[in-house]
């Protein structure tokens, strides 16, 4: 322990010079695909947190590809940060297409922040979003502001993010699009499967099209993208940390040993590593957890659990097992820390689970101390949490069916209606093959699901059956 024998001040000017470095090397990555579109703005949207939104027009080559009506708004109120003052509206099915130089995994971000003008309200927006062919959202709106965040593989040199609204009468609207290359190491391709009375592999997570719904600094503070390496937001875990027994907050002020087997800065930054919530071991009465966190999911989906570890309580090497459950599931037996970072204290590391969400809408972790551990030990810990979605077999993460753009016969619905059929038709003939292909895969997935007895006709003009053969051209017009 060096640090004992420097004097007070030398030790905080040291501990400011690390935290500095730390600063510093938070902002070193530099992805090789970095599209950052402020939609519907004029001029570039210059963010807290150092990075710069190019508006969607006029950029070359050109991303927005629109056939259709769309418009850009400003926000009424001026004091908005800046990606809340601008939007681009669709009436008609739009895309943007954006070059993607390094293929492999991406992350997408899409921003919408609904605000009101006289001529449109974007909270009454109902809408569809793909990416490459995969459902992103299927009929969403939103009254309040949000981030959608997920992590696609590319193999080709395009990427096409298509917004259409979910009826004739309704519209699309996006603020801002992100697409950024992940680190290599971000997402890797095997994680445990947890089931329920077995733990085995997943494989082909790097394959999968993955939804972040949670990312938790546990025992910590918010973390903001302005201290984050990839410009990420993780948030305190007090509202979803719903039991306990004798669990404290650790902070750690010294330095995190990031090694190169280990989780890296880009996987979680030193603010999520240096503040962890412990136990010593007691029980909840009637279980065997000491802590347990809950997190609302949807259920009929796989989940990705990343549980982030570094030993900051542990006053020595090997003191330190627990048990991780997944909704009550044992999903980890007597894990060592220690043991996993080649023995070393506050050293980061993260263990990714997969666990399926079938009945219950809830999804739980728990950690609950090991028969291997001493009484006299720090028994669990936890200071980091992410849970992704993982696409569901129709390539979705909203809805169990495909998004597939059906209407009626144009013929019958007025002149206003041919009018606009007639403005939206150049954009539809694309998302028309998406859609024909996406229709061709579900009736072959439908086909193969026995337990599929019910069909998936939640599409607004209800006209689709397993009967009713699609007819591309004919598939969508408004
Ligand atoms: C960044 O982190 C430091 C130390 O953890 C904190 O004092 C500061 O307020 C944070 N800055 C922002 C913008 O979140
Ligand atoms: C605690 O774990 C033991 C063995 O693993 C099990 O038999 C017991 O049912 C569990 N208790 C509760 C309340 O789940
Ligand atoms: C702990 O030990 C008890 C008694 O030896 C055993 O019944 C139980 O299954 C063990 N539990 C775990 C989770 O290892
Ligand atoms: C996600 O979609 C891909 C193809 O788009 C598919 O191969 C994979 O099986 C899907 N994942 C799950 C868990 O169904």
């Amino acid at each position: 322990m060096a640090s004992r024998r420097i004097p007070g001040d030398l030790a905080t000017g040291l501990l400011l010079l690390f935290s500095l470095i730390s600063t510093l090397s938070a902002v070193r990555f530099s992805p090789p695909d970095n599209h950052l579109i402020a939609c519907g703005a004029s001029s570039a949207a210059d963010l807290d947190d150092g990075r710069a939104f190019l508006p969607d027009s006029g950029l070359s080559p050109p991303v927005l590809r629109s056939h259709g009506r769309q418009i850009s708004l400003s926000n009424p109120s001026p004091d908005a940060v800046p990606l809340h003052r601008n939007a681009r509206v669709f009436a008609c099915p739009s895309s943007y297409a954006f070059e993607i130089k390094n293929k492999g995994i991406h992350r997408i971000r899409l921003h919408f922040y609904p605000f009101s003008t006289p001529e449109y309200d974007l909270s009454s927006a109902r809408f569809h979003v793909l990416a490459s062919d995969i459902t992103l959202l299927s009929y969403f709106g939103t009254s309040s502001p949000v981030m959608k965040e997920y992590f696609i593989n590319l193999n080709e040199g395009k990427l096409v993010i298509s917004f259409s609204p979910a009826d004739r009468s309704s519209f699309a609207f996006v603020n801002a699009i992100e697409v950024m290359s992940a680190p290599k190491d971000l997402i890797l391709d095997a994680g445990r499967l947890v089931k329920p009375d077995e733990i085995t592999e997943f494989h082909g997570l790097s394959k999968q099209a993955l939804e972040t719904l949670y990312r938790v600094n546990i025992g910590g503070p918010k973390v903001t993208p302005f201290n984050d390496t990839l410009w990420r937001t993780w948030v305190s875990d007090v509202e979803f940390l719903k039991l306990s027994s004798a669990s404290k907050v650790v902070t750690y002020s010294g330095r995190i040993k990031y090694q190169r087997y280990g989780a890296s800065r880009e996987v979680a930054p030193d603010n999520v590593y240096n503040t962890a919530r412990a136990t010593s071991g007691a029980t909840v009465p009637g279980s065997n957890y000491s802590m347990t966190w809950e997190f609302p999911v949807s259920s009929g989906y796989k989940y990705l659990v990343r549980m982030h570890f570094c030993d900051i309580a542990s006053l020595a090497l090997n003191q330190l097992y627990f048990n991780v459950y997944l909704n009550g599931y044992l999903a980890y037996q007597d894990f060592d820390l220690s043991d996993s970072t080649g023995q070393i204290l506050a050293s980061p590391y993260y263990v990714d689970f997969v666990v399926d969400v079938d009945v219950l809408e809830l999804l739980s972790i728990s950690i609950g101390p090991s028969n291997l551990s001493n009484p006299s030990w720090i028994r669990g810990l936890l200071n980091g949490l992410e849970i992704m979605k993982i696409n569901n077999t129709m390539g979705s993460l909203d809805g169990k069916a495909p998004v597939i753009l059906v209407s009626e016969d144009p013929v019958g619905r007025g002149f206003g209606a041919f009018l606009r059929s007639l403005t939206c038709g150049f954009a539809f003939m694309s998302l028309s093959v998406i859609a024909f292909m996406l229709f061709l895969r579900w009736r072959s997935e439908s086909r193969s699901l026995m337990s599929w007895s019910r069909l998936p006709v939640d599409v607004s003009n209800g006209k689709l059956s397993k009967d009713s053969p699609v007819i591309p051209g004919k598939l969508v017009d408004f």
